[in-house]
């Protein structure tokens, strides 16, 4: 079988804990498309080209990633794409009934895709953009949280937004 997936979220910025579920994601299936979206309950630091660019980087030495931005539902777009499967990364408890919420409605909008969730690894259990954005935003150490070549990238945006 040759499925297309697709990885969608904000991605503002990309995490390690994202790169780690569309690692894991390209090994399960043939093409993965991961694409930035937009999140109305989220206003985002980054715009979308930036975020594109730093997941472009990121991913670079996967081969069958490709990396888009789509405007619309999640529904129609992997309609489009005539993708069977969305991939999501599962971190705790507290993230299961708003992604269920989301499954069943992205099921219902478009019945020929079907919502994957993968585990999050342990490591990454309580990471998110929001977290790196708040200890980023502080001057804390990141590091740990997102994948080393896009740092700088993150670090200088964080240096321009920090409003008292
Ligand atoms: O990384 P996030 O913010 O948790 O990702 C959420 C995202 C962007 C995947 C979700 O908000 C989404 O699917 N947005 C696109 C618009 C859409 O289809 N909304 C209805 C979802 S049921």
């Amino acid at each position: 079988m040759n499925i297309t997936a697709v990885c969608p979220g904000s991605f503002d910025p990309v995490t390690l804990g994202h790169l780690d579920i569309i690692r894991r994601a390209a090994q399960m299936f043939e093409r993965i498309l991961v694409v930035v979206m937009s999140n109305t309950q989220k206003t985002a630091t980054f715009s979308v080209a930036e975020r594109c660019e730093m997941l472009k980087t990121v991913t670079a030495g996967i081969g069958n990633v490709e990396i888009e931005s789509h405007g619309g539902l999640l529904a129609d777009y992997a309609r489009e794409k005539n993708a069977k499967a969305i991939v999501k990364g599962l971190r705790a408890l507290s993230d299961f009934e708003y992604e269920f919420q989301m499954a069943l409605t992205n099921k219902r909008l478009n019945p020929a895709a079907d919502t994957v969730f993968l585990t999050a690894s342990a490591e990454n259990m309580y990471l998110s953009s929001s977290l790196v954005k708040q200890v980023g935003m502080m001057g804390g150490d990141i590091h740990d949280f997102v994948p080393e070549c896009i740092y700088d990238n993150i670090m200088k945006k964080f240096a321009k937004s920090i409003n008292y």
